[in-house]
C-alpha cells in the first residue's frame, strides 16, 4: 500500500504544482485552466470580475452547500488557485474573512496574485498542511473544501484539525471523492492514482466514521456522481502505469463517487 505520508504529499504537491504552472496565468482560456467550473451555478460565476481566470480542480460546489452569510470566517482546505475562496469572499462580505490553506507554494502564489488583482481585502492564503492547520483553535465558522480531503494520507488527522479550528456550532461543507466499496490494491498503492484523486478516496462509511471519531455531529455524506470528464482525467493521470489499465473507466464509475459532505461541531 502507498501509505508513506511524505511520499504521498510530495507526489501530490508535484502534480498540482505542474498543473498550475501549465495553466494560464490570468484571464486564460486554455482548457486546462477551466476544467470544472461547470459545477457552479451561473449566479455564482457571475460574481467574479470579468475576464478573471477560473482555475478549478474541484469536484463539486461547496459554496452553495455551505450557504455562507455575511460576517462569517471561512477556511478552505486545499484552496488551490483560490476560486472557492473568491466566491466565499463575496458571500461573507467586508465584515467576513476567508482563509485558504494549501501545501503547494505555486498554488498559494497564484491565489495571492489573483486576490491582489481583484483587490480583495477579506481573503488571505497560508502555506500549510490540512493535517496541521496554521489556524487558531475555535477561529472558524465554516470549513469548506473541494476535492482535497481524499488526497490526505491521514484523514483522521484532517478531521481532528477541522474540529479544533471550528467554533462551537461551526460547520463543515465539503465536496470530495468517496468510494462505494473497496478499490483494488493495485490502485490504492499507486501514487499517480493518489494524485489523480482516486487512490486516496475511502469508503463512504469509513469517511463518516472518521468524522464521527473526531467529534463532529449531524454528519451527512451524500454520494452524487463521478463526472465523465473527471474519470477521463483520472484515467489519464494513471495512464503511465500499465497495471492500472486493467482497472478501466467502467470500474471507476461503479466504485468512485463525488459527494456532498456536511457536519457540525457540537
Ligand atoms: C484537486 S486540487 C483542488 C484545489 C481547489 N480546492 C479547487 O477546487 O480548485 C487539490 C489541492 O489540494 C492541495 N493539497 C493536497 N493535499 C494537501 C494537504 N495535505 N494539505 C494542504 N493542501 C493539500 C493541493 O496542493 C492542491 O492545490
Amino acid at each position: 500500500m502507498a501509505k508513506d505520508p511524505d511520499a504521498i504529499h510530495e507526489t501530490v504537491r508535484k502534480h498540482y504544482a505542474g498543473r498550475i504552472r501549465s495553466s494560464a496565468s490570468c484571464c486564460g482560456g486554455d482548457s486546462s485552466a477551466t476544467p470544472d467550473i461547470k459545477f457552479y451555478p451561473a449566479e455564482l460565476l457571475s460574481t467574479l470580475p470579468e475576464g478573471e481566470a477560473m482555475v478549478s480542480y474541484g469536484c463539486g460546489d461547496p459554496i452553495t452547500l455551505a450557504a455562507l452569510t455575511p460576517g462569517q470566517t471561512v477556511l478552505d482546505l486545499g484552496s488551490g488557485a483560490g476560486l472557492d475562496c473568491f466566491f466565499a469572499a463575496q458571500k461573507v462580505g467586508e465584515t467576513g474573512h476567508v482563509i485558504g490553506v494549501d501545501m503547494t507554494p505555486e498554488m498559494i502564489e497564484r491565489a495571492q496574485a489573483s486576490a491582489e488583482r481583484m483587490k480583495l481585502q477579506n481573503v488571505e492564503f497560508r502555506l500549510g498542511y490540512m493535517e496541521e492547520l496554521p489556524v487558531d483553535e475555535g477561529a472558524i465558522d465554516v470549513v469548506i473544501s473541494n476535492c482535497v480531503i481524499n488526497l490526505a494520507p491521514n484523514k483522521a488527522k484532517v478531521f481532528a484539525e477541522v474540529f479544533r479550528v471550528l467554533k462551537p456550532g461551526g460547520r463543515l461543507a465539503v465536496s470530495d471523492i468517496v468510494t462505494d466499496g473497496p478499490l483494488p490494491e493495485q490502485i490504492k498503492s499507486s501514487l499517480s492514482a493518489w494524485a489523480g484523486c482516486i487512490a486516496g478516496a475511502i469508503d463512504v462509511d469509513e469517511y463518516r466514521g472518521s468524522m464521527q471519531a473526531a467529534g463532529l455531529v449531524d454528519i451527512d455524506v451524500s454520494p452524487t456522481y463521478f463526472d465523465e470528464s473527471m474519470i477521463e482525467e483520472a484515467v489519464g493521470d494513471m495512464g503511465q502505469d500499465l497495471d492500472l489499465r486493467s482497472w478501466n473507466k467502467e470500474a471507476i464509475s461503479r466504485t468512485v463517487f463525488s459527494a456532498r459532505i456536511t457536519a457540525r461541531k457540537p
